[in-house]
């Protein structure tokens, strides 16, 4: 199996950014532990802070992975343009969120992807994205 995770702005900052929301782990030493521990999935990492190039990603592996795992960060809550994207390829998409958004600021309750995810882990820190391995697993 192919999978990708997908990360937005600011998640490059992992570890020293609000450590007492996202923890101190860096994204890159937690993805290596991740890699080792499910051998038998390709697990890609593509980063960015710029909207468009989220966009552009979604849409390079869309149609040929066996699953994505978005983590949009801000955009999560603002951008149409990736909520199309995840509409419009056949990859299914599984949202995560480091954070409890719900336990955040309103402006964090609301988010474009969830309607065309295939599900949403949240709040479960860095497991988060494990758990969303998990679901392409089984
Ligand atoms: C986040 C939650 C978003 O509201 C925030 O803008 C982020 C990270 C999370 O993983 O908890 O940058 O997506």
């Amino acid at each position: 199996k192919k999978i990708i995770i997908i990360n937005g702005p600011n998640l490059n900052l992992l570890g020293t950014r609000e450590p007492e929301i996202y923890g101190n782990l860096s994204f890159t030493e937690f993805l290596e532990k991740l890699q080792e521990k499910y051998p038998k999935v390709e697990i890609d990492y593509y980063q960015s802070n710029v909207e468009g190039e989220l966009i552009n990603k979604l849409q390079e592996v869309g149609f040929s992975y066996d699953g994505i795992i978005l983590n949009a960060a801000a955009y999560t809550h603002t951008s149409v343009g990736i909520a199309d994207a995840v509409k419009a390829i056949k990859t299914p998409v599984v949202e995560v969120h480091i954070s409890n958004t719900f336990g955040r600021e309103a402006f964090r309750h609301t988010s474009y992807i969830s309607p065309n995810a295939k599900g949403v882990i949240l709040g479960f820190g860095l497991q988060s994205y494990e758990l969303a391995v998990q679901s392409f697993v089984h």
